[in-house]
């Protein structure tokens, strides 16, 4: 039996969350790294919770944490927990792979972006239900983008006004992501990647500061001062 926040909701959300950290240095997987008192998986399910549409959430834990992590999330709302794999695109199979049937709209949502609001994640599914296969949420790049060679010589200088910085969650018709993972090759940094792959159709709808995603460790500080802010 899967655990359902509403029931007549219509979205599964995978949380991805059995990476390490690296970036963050030496500690706990990064899902369990505490922000503000509390590992950073526990905001970020509180918020996908408080999203109206959400019928189930999977989470990829750490496959040593998996225990753990069922009783962490316990008092914060009812989750299904798997084993995630070596790669980020591995722990998202195993997470789709947990869906039970019935919510037709799959977002992938990584735990690392602890802060996104629940209004991000019903503007992705909205879109979504509005009938776009596969949908991102972005931020206009604001930094003058460079490509170098491997000896750092600039090589020119990009056009940045037709580039995105893109966020999670990723929104898509539950078939279409499941034929996307089901002919994955190479591991992509993200879901869409796979859908591109398959020459479907990607939008974009904007993205939130607040879903900046937590990489090293001035983006945990970052993190830290905006929930001062947040209350
Ligand atoms: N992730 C995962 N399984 C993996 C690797 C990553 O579920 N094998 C998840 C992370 O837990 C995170 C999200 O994918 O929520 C985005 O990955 P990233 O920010 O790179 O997190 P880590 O891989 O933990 O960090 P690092 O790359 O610095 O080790
Ligand atoms: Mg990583």
């Amino acid at each position: 039996m899967t655990a359902q926040l509403n029931p007549r909701g219509d979205v599964a959300v995978l949380v991805p969350a059995a990476g390490a950290g690296v970036r963050l240095g030496p500690g706990a997987p990064k899902a369990l790294r505490p922000l503000a008192g509390e590992p950073l998986l526990v905001h970020a399910v509180r918020r996908i919770a408080a999203a109206p549409s959400v019928h189930t959430i999977v989470i990829a834990a750490p496959a040593a944490e998996v225990d753990f992590v069922r009783r962490l999330l316990a008092p914060v709302a009812p989750v299904t927990v798997v084993p995630g794999g070596a790669e980020r695109q591995a722990s998202v199979a195993a997470a789709l792979a947990a869906v039970p049937t019935g919510p037709q709209i799959v977002l992938v949502h990584d735990a690392a972006r602890a802060l996104t609001p629940p209004a991000l994640v019903e503007s992705v599914a909205e879109a979504v239900r509005s009938g776009h296969d596969a949908v991102i949420p972005v931020l206009p790049v604001v930094d003058t983008i460079k490509e170098v060679d491997a000896g750092e010589r600039v090589l020119g200088t990009v056009d940045r006004s037709a580039l995105r910085a893109v966020q999670t969650p990723q929104g898509f018709r539950r078939s279409v992501l499941a034929a996307a993972h089901d002919a994955a090759g190479d591991p992509l940094t993200d879901d869409a990647g796979l859908v591109e792959k398959q020459g479907l159709p990607v939008v974009c709808v904007p993205g939130s500061e607040l879903a900046l995603k937590i990489t090293r460790p001035f983006d945990l500080a970052l993190a830290e001062h905006l929930l001062t802010l947040d209350s």
